[in-house]
């Protein structure tokens, strides 16, 4: 199989293996990425980032499509901003740390986002990085780079910093990168949605040549996925996840471009990236697909056996709930870990389990697997479930969330989360279809399944936390998974204590 699964079984933790490490905090990588003197535009100040608009549900299944006319440079800046702004500050001064609108493990925030844009109003064509410490554009290069002949388009590029995350957790910071990165395109995605605009979103491009036009040094900081958005995008083209859009495709393909200041991707005085990660990226960039997995062949968790296995129809409900509009769920999303027993009704689980669901997915190879204690009209079990099918498999019935919660490095207040939501990936499936490079697309589809449960439960009021750290054959086993799947991601939702604000 794909050189992703060989990485992803190397990096597996196991009970007793963990070994303590420790952090070097002279080597402490930077968490904004800095260009020196290059011209900047300072982004508008936004009044109405967290406006009381349509209830989160409602903008996630009534769609309005509302492409404007123009795009100017606030609506820019509001996208951008709701999409990987600065959200929460704890403590001061030197002390000061600043939260995200979206989640990363260890909040070490690997990502970076980059920004193509022409036709845009106030803003001169170009590429540009999004310096969110200082609230900018910072322009890389200037002139139009999309093949779009729309009145205006777009691409956002979101890269990952390797160094960011394996200054912590080494080699298996590579899994974090990606379900970080998912984290973010699904938070851009949700953003156009929510201004009526249809996206493309594609990880499948020529490394080489993307990572050259943005200008980064390779060794350190890569792309991972691209999202273009334009005046007008046909429906076709919205729908396509194929290789590259045509639409977009970059202009200059022969052109060699010359590296932007590289030494800006340098975190630290030593920022060595572990050569594992170099060389599971590298594996994973191969786009051609073995073809042992045909589309048709039945890929269900079935080897997943359980003792009363039956599937029940969940339709969506009809009526969405009470709940945060799509920019307060943003504004207010943090990780939680205060959960509570509470009762739930069967019209908020439903609902959440709906909000579990990719309209495009880079890859269809990540299954969703719920372990549960009991809501109303939901027994605790273990469940399989489909959105698109409105299916739930009942695997076991029982509670598992304590067995659960051992197996992710003993976090004990996980267990008393109402769902752990486990993204599960049959492998064998994956690169079958979408070749070595489907490793990547499936941890990016889990965080963006992710980044749905933290913006959904924070709508419904509940709370939400990413869990990356756990031990991986242990979780296998509760999920009941067989040789050839594995858990690659899990969130927690539930009832908390109360919502800090
Ligand atoms: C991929 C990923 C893995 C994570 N793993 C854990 C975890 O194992 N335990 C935990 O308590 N939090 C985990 N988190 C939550 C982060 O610690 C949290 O997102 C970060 O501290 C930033 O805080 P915020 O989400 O409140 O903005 C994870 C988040 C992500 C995205």
């Amino acid at each position: 199989m794909g050189g992703g699964v060989s990485y992803h079984e190397r990096t597996a933790y196991r009970r007793g293996g963990l070994g303590g490490g420790f952090l070097d905090w002279n080597t402490r990588p930077e968490i904004f990425k800095t260009y020196q003197g290059l011209p900047t535009v300072v982004l508008p100040e936004l009044d109405d980032l967290q406006r009381v608009s349509r209830p989160f549900f409602k903008m996630l299944w009534e769609p309005v499509r509302s492409v404007p006319d123009r795009l100017d440079l606030k609506t820019l800046s509001r996208m951008l901003t709701l999409t990987y702004g600065i959200t929460a500050q704890s403590g001061r001064g030197a002390d000061a740390f600043f939260f995200r609108s979206v989640p990363s493990a260890g909040a070490l925030y690997p990502c970076e986002l980059y920004v193509a844009v022409q036709g845009i109003v106030d803003l001169e064509d170009g590429l540009y990085h999004y310096d969110l410490a200082r609230y900018g554009l910072v322009r890389l290069r200037s002139g139009r780079f999309l093949s779009s002949k729309a009145r205006w388009a777009a691409a956002f590029f979101v890269t990952t910093l390797f160094f960011r995350s394996s200054w912590k957790y080494r080699d298996r910071a590579y899994r974090y990168c990606l379900l970080d990165a998912g984290h973010l395109v699904e938070n851009a995605l949700l953003v156009l949605h929510s201004d009526g605009i249809k996206a493309c979103v594609w990880d499948r491009f020529q490394d080489k040549e993307l990572n050259a036009f943005l200008g980064v040094d390779s060794q350190r900081e890569v792309c991972v996925a691209v999202i273009a958005f334009s005046h007008e995008v046909s429906a076709e083209e919205a729908e396509t996840t194929g290789f590259v859009s045509e639409e977009f495709r970059l202009l200059e393909k022969s052109h060699t471009w010359d590296l932007v200041q590289p030494e800006a991707c340098r975190l630290s005085v030593s920022d060595k990236v572990p050569s594992s990660i170099l060389e599971a990226h590298r594996a994973t960039e191969s786009m051609e697909a073995s073809g042992t997995a045909k589309a048709d062949e039945p890929h269900e968790a079935a080897k997943a056996q359980g003792d009363q296995e039956k599937t029940r129809k969940i339709p969506r409900p009809k009526v969405v709930p009470e709940s945060l509009s799509f920019e307060e769920s943003v504004w207010r999303r943090r990780s939680q870990r205060n959960y509570v027993s509470a009762h739930v009704s069967r019209q908020i689980w439903q609902t959440l389990w709906h909000s579990l669901h990719l309209d495009k997915a880079l890859c269809d190879g990540v299954e969703i697997f719920i372990a549960c204690g009991e809501a109303e009209d939901l027994p605790a079990g273990l469940y399989a479930w489909k959105a698109a099918s409105q299916e739930a498999r009942t695997i076991f019935s029982g509670d598992f969330r304590r067995a659960s919660a051992h197996a992710c490095l003993d976090q004990g207040w996980l267990r008393h989360a109402l769902f752990h939501v486990a993204y599960v990936v049959d492998w064998k499936r994956v690169f079958g279809t979408h070749g070595p490079r489907g490793y990547r697309s499936a941890l990016l589809d889990a965080g963006r399944l992710g980044q749905r449960l933290y913006l959904a439960s924070t709508a419904l009021g509940m709370g939400c936390c990413g869990i990356g750290a756990y031990y991986d054959d242990e979780l296998r086993t509760v999920f009941r998974l067989g040789s050839g799947w594995d858990v690659v991601y899990l969130t927690a939702s539930g009832p908390v204590k109360k919502l800090r604000s």
